[in-house]
């Protein structure tokens, strides 16, 4: 293994910096992609980092009921949040649970579009679905005594209605939650009084004018529990920091510490990672010739000149073309008006509260991290992979989700990348340790490096500002 420079020295020596202010040695992103041979779109040419304050972030906003019982109210309870996709649920009839904490939605597609209901029946309060996922049917029967209701939500039947003269149909309408449509996703919010979804994302309407999400299909959708708060498991993945110690098998083919972190208002945050470079951290950089053989792996023979670099070519630009070529012909849909940075690189974005989202087309993700039932210390993570649409135009269906245990690797779920596997494995691997670490410290808090950790901080600091409405 290549040997790493000595970089982490003792902080303290970055004299006459202001706070925030150090980078790590080496080329910036915006330097990298700068030279590109085809040019990144402008949301990709921009940094947006400020800093955000150094105090300690406390253990007991992870573990403590009392607090997570008003993230529940406060967050879970007024937040947008996605969902389904729009492809879940394509005929009128479809309908998809959401559950988040205590909290279930019936999302539904009418004739009027799609609309949500709180999941509990009207008569005796049963869940009118008994647990998330995707379904259809002509109307909502409740499976205790039968009331039913049209899939627009009014009321149809009541079983011995003589016995029911006070239920006026027109007060038995079936309460809605607020439904917002982004992306192709499906987002709900509980707050009646909420914002529109449309301020609430921020700049991502406009950052993913180029990114149309909508045009991407679910090709893989995997759900892991997680022995965690369920800020804990987000925020393993709100930084890079982390690569060098637990993922040293990407280091050389990726720049994971001079990786971008900006911030933006109160819902959306991003990190932006430049593949097809080697980490500053390594004593020995790859070649450009290197960095792309390294990029492969599989069968050569059927690769040809395409990966050769050329005089005066850089990995990133042969990489990109090779990528924009093979995954056009393999999604039967042509990748040419991306960019190399779109096509490679690794571009996050977070959306308050659950969000994280990946316009690459190489790596294409979408995680969600939620609250499961009603205890602090467990989360469902889930991963899905989004793939562009064939030009036909036809939406393939979404897949089932692929469970995977919480003790099993995610080297179990057919179709997952094994190399992904493993950086999901050593990802959620460290988190159990962390959880019980909150509880075994003397020190109070996590203390965040003012850079590479800043997304983290604006997160917490965004979710202060949710629950400390329950507190006024
Ligand atoms: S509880 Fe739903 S019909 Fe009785
Ligand atoms: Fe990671």
């Amino acid at each position: 293994m290549n040997d790493r420079i000595p970089m982490s020295v003792i902080p303290g020596d970055y004299a006459g910096l202001q706070p925030g202010e150090a980078r790590c040695p080496g080329p910036s992103v915006q330097d990298i992609v700068e030279r590109d041979a085809k040019p990144a779109p402008q949301a990709l040419r921009e940094t947006n980092y400020r800093f955000l304050g150094e105090e300690d972030i406390e253990y007991s906003r992870y573990t403590s009921r009392e607090f997570f019982e008003r993230e529940l109210q406060e967050i879970w309870g007024k937040t947008w949040q996605w969902a389904c996709r729009e492809e879940h649920i394509p005929q009128v009839g479809d309908y998809y649970v959401y559950e988040v904490g205590p909290y279930s939605v019936l999302v539904v597609r009418t004739d009027e579009g799609i609309k949500a209901y709180y999941n509990s029946c009207l008569h005796r309060g049963t869940k009118l679905r008994p647990e998330e996922g995707i379904g259809s049917a002509q109307e909502l029967r409740c499976p205790y005594h039968g009331w039913t209701w049209n899939l627009d939500g009014s009321l149809k039947s009541v079983p011995s209605a003589w016995d029911f003269p006070h239920v006026k149909p027109e007060a038995y309408t079936l309460p809605e939650v607020k439904v917002g449509l982004w992306g192709g996703f499906v987002f709900i919010n509980l707050d009646e009084n909420a914002e529109p979804l449309e301020s609430y994302l921020d700049v991502l309407p406009e950052h993913f004018g180029s990114w149309d999400m909508s045009k991407r299909y679910i090709e893989l959708h995997i759900a892991k529990v997680l022995p965690c708060n369920w800020k804990t498991g987000m925020e393993a993945f709100l930084e890079s920091y982390h690569v060098l110690e637990t993922h040293p098998q990407l280091l050389p083919g990726t720049s994971d510490a001079n990786v971008q972190y900006d911030v933006y208002g109160d819902h959306v945050t991003r990190f932006y990672a430049v593949g097809g470079i080697s980490s500053p951290h390594l004593e020995k950089r790859l070649t450009e010739q290197e960095l792309v053989d390294s990029m492969l792996v599989g069968d050569r023979s059927v690769v040809g000149d395409d990966l050769k670099v050329g005089e005066g070519e850089t990995a990133r630009t042969v990489m990109a073309r090779y990528l924009r070529k093979t995954l056009g012909e393999k999604y039967r849909a042509s990748l040419e008006h991306f960019s190399d940075a779109e096509i490679i690189d690794t571009i996050e974005y977070h959306v308050f509260p659950n969000m994280v989202l990946f316009p690459g087309v190489s790596l294409p993700m979408v995680y969600r991290f939620r609250p499961l039932g009603t205890d602090p210390e467990r989360c469902l993570f889930e991963i899905l992979f989004l793939r562009p649409v064939p030009d036909s135009g036809k939406h393939p269906e979404p897949p089932e989700v692929a469970f995977v245990g919480e003790d099993e690797s995610y080297g179990v779920v057919p179709g997952l990348d094994p190399v992904l596997a493993n950086v999901y494995d050593q990802d959620t691997g460290n988190l159990r340790s962390q959880q019980l670490g909150f509880k075994a410290s003397k020190k109070r808090g996590q203390t965040l490096g003012n850079y590479q950790e800043v997304r983290i901080r604006h997160f917490e600091q965004v979710v202060d500002q949710y629950v400390q409405r329950a507190v006024r």
